[in-house]
């Protein structure tokens, strides 16, 4: 990516202790103490890249290019719907929210296009449902039942065996067959699953169905760059080609050992510095709305990666930071008293936007209104980076550690850089906190949990419904 390339840059100085003191700051001896360890995580997730597909996702054109041959194939739909959860869901709903427009799905006008060779086409609605409550999804199927024939669905599941998507996708295949017949499927149904295990896999085939593969070896939270998140991100008409730049482009930069150059292991660092310091809680607070749903992406990342029982070798260490989202200037009604007066345990990122996409300027204050001149004739893109800069200077006066990450604009290069500094940052702060990065073991026991309680057949699972209803038996005593 050439120089002149909207970026993201990470500004750290605001946790040093020439920013807010000996007690709370970061000294130039522990930052220099912080090069070594750094260097060697770094490293080792560097030589650990074989291991780790998804730092290759920027580059594996092959991907990009079956995603961008079903989108064309699903283009005339008028709904796109993603069936998946956690990490098969998350990276989708946040690229929608940072690259199209607020109304998007409501305004038709806005999901307008002009094609390559001038021809204006509409984008379809996206709509991703990451959950199984039955008013909200029976709701949506009451919505959308007399468009089924304009409609697809995307089911997104690694492992294809996943409740609450399996669930959703029971009851979109009923409803399809019976309002549509067993003949269209194929129109309706698109299946993004492992290459070889699990359910959807040889129903895919079976049934002739459209599918993509989520790679070997890329867990769902590092998935978004793989057909998991390019899908639905092509058929609502984001540019892939720039978000995978992006991510390349960052990729150049989390691979240098040399800690003041390589954002992500900053991040890393200064987070893994503080959390042994009393500092366990990790906020992250965008000052854009565009910016929001990443924080809901990143809170999955960092918290089903860090959170963990063991250490590498065994050992029991129950490590593991705590990350929160507020928003920017919403949450400073909200959260701040408490950020700043309550106890000082948290680390704050907040992301800044440099050049929004547009602003809107506020209009004279005369007669009773004259106390609000102040506001008068600016933009609100000015009171809103006012905001972030208030409330970070705020935390400061009160020795809390915050970070930026500066965002020169919001578009898919640097919300594909976003992706990716994170994700590397995730990878060189698991070495740090020495756990495994990449599994989910806590995860697994509420799955296994949900199959016995719905009666799913075997041993295993029968026994595993005893032990939970003698446990979980309601007793009235306790019900007041
Ligand atoms: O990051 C992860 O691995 C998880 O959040 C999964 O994405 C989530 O549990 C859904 O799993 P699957 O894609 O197998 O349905």
């Amino acid at each position: 990516m050439a120089l002149s390339e909207p970026r993201i840059s990470l500004y750290w100085k605001n946790v040093l202790t020439e920013q807010i003191g000996e007690e709370h700051g970061i000294s130039p001896a522990q930052l220099e103490g912080l090069e070594g360890p750094v260097a060697k995580a770094v490293e080792a997730v560097n030589a650990a890249r074989a291991e780790t597909p998804y730092r290759d996702l920027p580059y594996r054109t092959e991907y990009r290019d079956e995603v961008r041959k079903i989108a064309g194939e699903v283009a005339g739909c008028e709904n796109f719907v993603v069936l998946g959860i956690g990490g098969s869901a998350l990276g989708n709903i946040a690229l929608q929210t940072a690259l199209n427009p607020y109304l998007y799905n409501v305004d038709a006008a806005q999901r307008q296009r002009t094609t390559t060779d001038k021809k204006t086409v509409r984008l379809p609605r996206l709509f991703v449902f990451d959950n199984v409550d039955p008013v909200q999804f029976g709701n949506f199927l009451d919505w959308v039942g007399p468009q089924l024939d304009r409609t697809v669905f995307n089911v997104v599941s690694k492992s294809g065996q996943t409740a609450e998507t399996a669930a959703q996708l029971l009851v979109v295949r009923k409803l399809l067959l019976d309002r549509l017949g067993p003949k269209v499927l194929r129109e309706h149904l698109v299946i993004t699953t492992d290459a070889e295990t699990g359910v959807l896999r040889p129903f895919a085939r079976n049934q002739n169905l459209r599918s993509l593969v989520v790679p070997a070896g890329v867990g769902g939270r590092f998935s978004v760059l793989s057909p998991v998140g390019l899908l639905s991100a092509a058929v609502c008409g984001i540019d892939i080609d720039a978000l995978l730049a992006g991510a390349a482009a960052m990729d150049d930069r989390v691979k240098t050992p040399v800690l003041r150059d390589n954002p992500a292991a900053l991040i890393a660092a200064i987070h893994w510095h503080y959390y042994h310091r009393s500092k366990p809680i990790h906020v992250m607070m965008p000052y854009a709305y565009a910016l929001k749903d990443l924080c809901d992406w990143y809170r999955q990342l960092w918290a089903e990666s860090l959170g963990k029982a063991e250490a590498r070798d065994g050992s029991r260490v129950h490590i593991g930071p705590t990350p929160v989202k507020a928003l920017g200037a919403t949450d400073q009604h909200s959260q701040v008293q408490l950020y700043r007066e309550g106890p000082n345990d948290k680390v704050f990122t907040f992301l800044q936007v440099d050049q929004f996409e547009r602003d809107v300027v506020m209009g004279p204050a005369e007669g009773e209104l004259a106390d609000l001149d102040y506001l008068a004739g600016a933009g609100m893109a000015k009171l809103l980076n006012a905001e972030k800069t208030a409330t970070e200077y705020a935390l400061l006066e009160d020795q809390r550690p915050c970070l930026t990450v500066r965002f020169d604009r919001v578009c898919a290069e640097t919300v594909g850089q976003f992706f990716y500094l994170y994700e590397a940052a995730t990878s060189i702060a698991g070495r740090l906190f020495n756990i495994n990065t990449y599994d989910q073991p806590a995860v697994e026991l509420g799955k296994q949990a949900t199959f016995a309680l719905m009666g799913r057949k075997g041993e295993t699972y029968e026994k595993l419904a005893r032990a939970i209803t003698a446990k979980m038996r309601v007793d009235p005593g306790f019900a007041v």
